[in-house]
């Protein structure tokens, strides 16, 4: 396929660029006010300017990464099919290094000084929430591919996701633990860094002690540490069925190593943030029979899924899309799909139209978006066997 004049931005893509001083973003601030009118990516032609903020360098990164695959592929295809209104989409992409505080310069400079008419990102739930606040204050409407935290759309009525929250995500796995590891005793494992973390343990907790479990014991960690021995001590003390570890892959491979090396051998079991190839290379036969809820699995969905798979395949070096990319992918079709009907590019009417979503076709299953900015959609259960996820179940919302 032939790619269309789509031009992605990267900034610290390599990490080797320093933060922007405040001097040089005050410049770049003034750039943008200085830029000719038919340059603001408003109703003037040319362009449609979107931001994308993103997590491709740092700890998270393998999340960034695949959503902005997807992000990109989805751009590309509607440029090549025409584009919207008549006009290319232009995919602007600014790296946040998974940098606390990083995600509100970057957003910040997207509005200021590129003038986009709307913003796709995050997946981490503590990133968007950082961004939202920007993009309401601003009026940009932002769509969140993957952040599952509740907060996120709650901050105002220019936020939205393409994906299903924590609360849902936190019964559904609660349900399994119950149901099918019959589970009684759960020990749950927290990020307290992580709003994701924290919203998606309560929610957990919530749903497995209504079904008549225990929450044997709760720990806490950081996300960035390397060493859990002192919380799995514990927890083995406590002797439970399962850990519920709501955390990014990082952290829930070292804590599979290491519980195995203290001796505990039942499953340890988390939500999407588990999902990433990095957890087989850091975890290898630690994460072994663990399990997860996520967005979307390649080894089921629609006839669009289908065809995802065959062309991100191609696009991507045979790469196999995982949830992150395909609701990467969802998030940029919802954003055309509602400029094409809004019939432009203003804030306002953008963001009507993407309120008004209904049974959109998209690879992660149709989206409607509700009253409260989330879309209501199915999650999969994955089990790790052999190095890879297998597909277990789809629970509907
Ligand atoms: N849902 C997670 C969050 O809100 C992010 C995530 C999405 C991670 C999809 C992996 C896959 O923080």
């Amino acid at each position: 396929m032939k790619t269309q004049p789509m031009k992605t931005i990267f900034r610290n893509l390599s990490g080797q660029h320093a933060l922007p001083t405040a001097l040089a973003l005050v410049s770049l601030l003034i750039a943008g006010c200085n830029k000719p009118a038919s340059d603001q990516g408003d109703s003037s032609g040319g362009v449609i300017k979107i931001g994308e903020f993103a997590s491709l360098t740092g700890k998270d990164a393998t999340f960034g990464v695949s959503s902005h695959e997807g992000t990109v592929m989805a751009i590309e295809e509607i440029n090549a099919a025409g584009g919207v209104l008549g006009r290319k989409l232009e995919l602007l992409t600014e790296d946040n290094q998974c940098k606390a505080g990083e995600t509100a310069t970057v957003v910040n400079k997207l509005i200021a000084r590129d003038n986009v008419v709307a913003m796709l990102g995050e997946v981490a739930s503590s990133r968007s929430l950082e961004a939202a606040p920007i993009c309401q204050a601003n009026k940009i409407p932002m769509i969140s591919p993957s952040s599952t935290n509740p907060k996120v759309t709650e901050t105002g009525d220019y936020i939205f996701r393409v994906c299903f929250i924590d609360p849902f995500q936190g019964t559904v796995m609660a349900n399994f633990a119950t149901k099918t590891l019959k589970a009684k005793r759960v020990a749950v494992l927290t990020d307290v860094k992580s709003d994701y973390s924290k919203g998606l343990a309560k929610f957990f907790k919530e749903r497995f002690v209504a079904n008549g479990g225990e929450i044997v014991t709760e720990l806490d960690y950081n996300g960035g540490d390397k060493d859990f021995k002192g919380q799995l001590t514990a927890i083995k003390a406590a002797n439970p069925d399962g850990i519920f570890v709501p955390g990014y892959y990082t952290e829930c491979a070292l804590i599979s190593i290491q519980a195995r090396q203290l001796g505990i051998t039942v499953p340890l079991f988390g939500g999407d943030g588990w999902e990433s190839e990095k957890l087989f290379e850091i975890g290898g036969p630690a994460v072994e029979g663990c399990y997860l809820s996520t967005h979307y699995s390649p080894a089921v969905g629609s006839e669009l899924s289908k065809k995802f798979v065959e062309n991100y395949k191609k696009r991507w070096n045979g790469k196999t899309p995982d949830a992150l990319a395909a609701c990467g992918y969802d998030s940029a079709l919802v954003l055309a799909d509602a400029i094409r009907r809004a019939g432009s590019t203003e804030g306002q009417k953008i963001r009507d139209a993407i309120a008004a979503t209904k049974s959109f076709p998209a690879v992660t299953g149709a989206i409607t978006i509700n009253e409260k900015r989330d879309a209501t959609k199915s999650a999969v259960i994955l089990k790790i066997k052999d190095g890879k996820y297998e597909y277990l179940e789809t629970v509907g919302p």
